[in-house]
């Protein structure tokens, strides 16, 4: 029987630390669900876009937030966004999306909103599965501050913006490297400097540097931290 989590684990991070990839991995190598809480976050985003409501305005962006149906899967292997009911999966990972989601997401009424849905998910992931890997900027911190096991993604700006530019030469969209650059940049800035629950490594989460380590290397270190944590069930062992 190969070992699987058992409770949460957090893992925080600015954009192109490698989260989403490590994230996916460690959950499907652990036989746990997966909650991309960014995709939320994109999804009221894309919403509030589509209504044509003014993104920096906070009222019109919570009325819309509070209107939308926003479903994201917990399967590691297939994490579908849906809008109410269509898939925006590709979309809200858009130029567009991207460009106004730090103001959303800054938004206090919104967020709060937003992390009752993600507890409520990791409760009934828990009930059914037992583990679950959540990705985001304030899980550890906000979210789950329980969680057994709190990872801080980080990398170099470079090499997160390069990363940014093969995952959207991937997807077809159109990019440089110098913008991809400036928009990592900017994004963090407003991320980290926010009011409304920053993104920041909580006091007890493990700071990972992923600049210079492979997916692999990653997700290997994590799932020996994992199994010092005691937080896996199964073999006992190794993964
Ligand atoms: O991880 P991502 O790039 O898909 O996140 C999109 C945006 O949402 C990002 O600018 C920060 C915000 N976000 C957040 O504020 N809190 C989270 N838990 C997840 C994402």
């Amino acid at each position: 029987m190969a070992a699987e989590l058992r409770g949460v684990v957090a893992m925080d991070g600015p954009g192109g630390t490698g989260k989403t990839t490590v994230a996916r991995r460690l959950a499907n190598r652990l036989g746990a669900g997966y909650l991309d809480t960014g995709a939320m976050y994109r999804a009221i985003t894309l919403a509030a876009l589509r209504a044509g409501a003014d993104v920096a305005a906070a009222d019109a962006v919570t009325t819309v937030a509070k209107a939308a149906d926003v479903e994201v899967g917990t399967d590691p292997d297939a994490p579908v966004a849906l809008l109410d009911g269509d898939d925006v999966g590709a979309e809200i990972r858009g130029d567009v999306v991207t460009s106004a989601v730090s103001a959303v997401a800054a938004v206090p009424a919104v967020r709060e909103l937003l992390v009752g849905q993600q507890r409520d998910i990791i409760d009934r992931v828990l009930a059914e599965v037992g583990g679950i890997v959540v990705e985001g900027r304030d899980i550890g911190t906000v979210v789950a501050p329980d969680a057994r096991l709190k990872i801080f993604l980080t990398a170099s700006a470079e090499v997160r913006a390069a990363r940014r530019l093969a995952q959207d030469s991937a997807a077809g969209r159109e990019s440089n490297h110098g913008d991809v650059l400036r928009s990592v940049d900017r994004r963090d800035r407003l991320d980290s400097t926010r009011a409304a629950d920053p993104m920041r490594p909580a006091a007890d989460a493990v700071e990972f540097d992923t600049t210079d380590v492979g997916v692999d290397d990653v997700v290997a270190s994590l799932c020996e931290l994992a199994e010092q944590r005691g937080i896996l069930a199964g073999r006992g062992a190794t993964p």
